[in-house]
């Protein structure tokens, strides 16, 4: 049902029905509440208190810097020379991958450097297939007019897909898109997993050679620097050389470094496909700005600065993530239908409220899962995110926590108390 106003002003379709973010719209309710003067334990938005986590601050001092050298004109549309070389030797150096500069884009943020991507591979209509949970490819694909296939995985499988569930649609699919560790999981694909996916592509790809479009692969990995306790990261062309023309990488600095408002990501991958992107994107004009672009090709450049922020950074988020973890695991333990998943990477943790069907001290019953998020919310006053945001069923149990507005393990404390104080109430 449209308002009067856009009754009267008829736009496009694809604007029309464009959905804002589920998690933003939740952030701006909890917000809503914390304005009222309601204390909320906000563990909503994948971003970071930077009274918290601030940015390397050598990275502050070399954004000044390029400022104050007034790096304030047009940067190059593909991205300052410098920074595509520092990020090729970044790669190089934390992937060991080999990518020449200018098979590397340069944008404001990696988000920008996803949309090229869907907008350089897909045509209207193309086939993409995404898991659920995962971050925001529905909204992608609406915008560049694809059909999103959702592969639903299970907590069993640490919620990444197995090759099996692919097979049945790839035949007719244009790109598949992964993100690892995923977000809102903060888990990441096993070897075996990606490496069975990376030979189903390649067959498909030889299947079609000459008469088709090939299926592309978008790998997002944008967390890929946070990860714990011996987790390794995979990625397709380091397993499968062949990989190497069909994958598009995604990755920037806004979770690696904290540094979400600087607004520095690239992408990269075969010259040809990143050149289109660049094309796309001037008209757009979602550069990173120059002086940005300056400053953080001196500090990837910096190796010792990245490993020493990074190490701790990691530390960190990490203690976080276990604190929360351990006592899931405890509530768990003492009888409460709640469960967890341990962390891998990124800077979140998957918890499962299974409390539909319990009732309240109020005699009142939680009918569905969105009674169960407004009884945390309101009696624990605990902000998570249901994995309905990311694409998962309605009556999902599972949810995101994420820790980079978290104070440290006092507040972690606190927050439990008041958990298992909502939780003890229920029968
Ligand atoms: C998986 C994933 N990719 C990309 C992004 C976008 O990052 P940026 O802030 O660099 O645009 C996010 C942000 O939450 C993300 O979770």
């Amino acid at each position: 049902m449209l308002t009067a106003e856009a009754n009267t002003l008829r736009i496009s379709t694809m604007a029309e029905s464009l959905i804002g973010s589920e998690i933003i719209k939740l952030a701006n309710e909890v917000n809503e509440l914390i304005r009222r003067g309601e204390k909320i334990y906000n563990f909503t938005i994948g971003d970071f208190d930077p009274a918290v986590f601030p940015i390397p601050h050598l990275l502050t001092d070399l954004i000044i810097k390029a400022y104050k050298d007034e790096q304030t004109n047009y940067p190059a549309a593909n991205g300052m020379p410098v920074l595509r070389t520092a990020v090729s030797h970044f790669v190089s150096r934390t992937k060991q991958l080999d990518y020449l500069p200018e098979e590397v884009l340069i944008t404001s943020g990696s988000r920008p450097a996803i949309y090229a991507t869907f907008k350089t591979l897909l045509d209207p209509e193309d086939v993409v297939i995404y898991p659920s949970p995962s971050w925001n490819n529905n909204h992608y694909c609406h915008l560049s007019l694809a059909k999103g296939v959702m592969i639903e995985t299970q907590p069993e499988q640490f919620f990444m897909p197995d090759a099996s569930l692919l097979e049945p649609h790839l035949k007719n699919a244009r790109m598949i898109a992964f993100c690892s560790p995923l977000n809102p999981t903060g888990t990441v694909f096993s070897k075996k997993q990606l490496e069975s996916i990376c030979d189903l592509v390649l067959q498909e790809n030889e299947r079609r050679k000459g008469t088709e479009k090939p299926l592309y692969v978008m790998y997002d990995q944008v967390y890929s620097s946070l990860l714990f306790e011996g987790t390794k990261h995979y990625n397709p062309v380091s397993l499968r050389s062949a990989m190497r023309d069909y994958t598009i990488f995604i990755n920037g600095i806004s979770k690696s470094f904290a540094a979400t408002g600087v607004r520095v990501g690239w992408a990269y991958g075969p010259k040809y496909i990143i050149n289109r992107m660049a094309a796309i994107l001037s008209h757009v004009g979602a550069w990173a700005p120059k002086a940005e672009q300056i400053a953080v090709a001196s500090f990837l450049e910096n190796t010792k600065s990245v490993d020493t922020y990074l190490e701790q950074f990691k530390d960190e988020i990490y203690k976080r993530l276990k604190a929360f973890h351990d006592a899931f695991v405890n509530l768990k333990l003492k009888g409460y239908n709640v469960d967890c998943i341990a962390p891998q990477g990124a800077i979140y943790l998957t918890v499962k409220f299974d409390l539909t069907g319990k009732k309240t001290a109020e005699g009142k019953t939680l009918q569905n899962q969105g009674e169960v998020t407004s009884y945390l919310l309101k009696k624990a006053t605990l902000a998570v995110v249901p994995f309905s945001a990311f694409g998962a069923s309605q009556n999902s149990p599972w949810y995101r926590i994420s820790v980079g507005t978290c104070t440290g393990e006092n507040q972690i404390k606190e927050v439990m108390v008041k958990l298992e104080a909502a939780l003890s109430e229920l029968s």
